[in-house]
């Protein structure tokens, strides 16, 4: 257990996953043993990398785009966090529970890494959407997110990418996260996309999405509502996207906190500086160097 309150453990290929303690103390045996439906949608995601805009989406096409439910009950409550209740000990709904109990055709969050999720989504090839995203996008963007939330309350920012380079955050090693699943990306039950795909071409990724969930392609009218209905002001205007409002309810979260930020893809270029930039190009280039990639084949 780290000086940060996380457990850390190392999976099958003696790489490091980070949870915190909590987690392990909870029994991850229930998530191991989770049980899954035939037809249950899984979005998988390091955090940071577009969750909320993938489940957003996908639960508009799974639900014949029931936009009046989307603009009435809060996207977490449709698509529920599998191991959410297992990393935040204040949390007093059991999320397991609560999957299990909701009705079909589900669509369920989790930021677990393919070694740690549910035996079922493999033995039975259920259906997951997988999202990644730019290594240095994301460091910046859970470096506000963490510290917004009083999460990690580290010296600064640069402390921050060691933390994240050195797998000292949840959910991390990023790239080990990011890499089963790539790696995994042209069999049949995976959709692996990318956010910088959904920035650049949303109506594509939407065609994509349809085919891997069997449904029938939308009309051009109907396109054109869920790409508005996606957009990220609409998604930061609705209290039922834009988490900001629910994650302020602690006392821990700063004033300044946004849940949704800035959206964009590229926003490291304007807040991480050379050197940090260049240590992170150098990590990255040496995990991949392993498997024979660079960052530029996969983002
Ligand atoms: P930034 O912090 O870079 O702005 P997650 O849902 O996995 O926590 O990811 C959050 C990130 O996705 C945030 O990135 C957030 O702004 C961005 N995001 C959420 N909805 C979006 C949308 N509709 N369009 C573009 N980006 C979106």
């Amino acid at each position: 257990i780290g000086d940060n309150g996380l457990v850390q453990q190392q999976d099958w290929q003696k790489r490091w996953v980070s949870m915190p303690k909590v987690y392990l103390d909870s029994s991850p045996e229930r998530i191991d043993k989770f049980s899954t439906r035939d037809d249950d949608v899984f979005v998988v995601t390091f955090p940071k990398c577009g969750t909320t805009w993938m489940q957003e989406l996908a639960w508009l096409l799974l639900n014949q785009l029931d936009f009046e439910r989307a603009k009435s009950s809060y996207a977490m409550e449709r698509s529920i966090y599998l191991e959410y209740s297992l990393v935040l000990p204040t949390l007093t709904m059991d999320t397991i529970k609560a999957c299990d109990e909701q009705a079909s055709p589900r669509l369920i969050k989790s930021h677990l890494p393919a070694p740690l999720l549910p035996s079922e989504i493999w033995q039975h090839k259920r259906k997951t959407i997988y999202v990644a995203r730019n290594p240095k996008d994301v460091v910046v963007s859970y470096y506000h997110f963490l510290r917004g939330i009083g999460v990690w309350t580290g010296l600064d920012f640069d402390s921050f990418v060691d933390d994240f380079m050195f797998n000292k955050i949840s959910y991390a090693s990023y790239w080990a996260h990011i890499i089963d699943f790539w790696r995994m990306r042209n069999e049949a039950n995976i959709f692996f996309v990318t956010y910088e795909q959904m920035k650049c071409d949303l109506k594509s990724v939407i065609e994509r999405l349809q085919n891997f969930l069997e449904l029938k392609s939308l009309n051009d009218e109907s396109m054109e509502k869920l790409l508005n209905h996606l957009s990220f002001q609409n998604m930061k205007d609705s209290k039922y996207t834009n988490l900001t409002g629910l994650l302020k309810t602690t006392e821990k979260t700063r004033d300044d906190f946004e849940f949704m930020r800035r959206g964009v893809v590229g926003s490291y270029k304007d807040e991480l500086t050379e050197a940090q930039r260049q240590k992170l190009d150098d990590w990255t280039a040496e995990f991949l160097q392993e498997y024979d990639l660079k960052e530029s084949d996969i983002f």
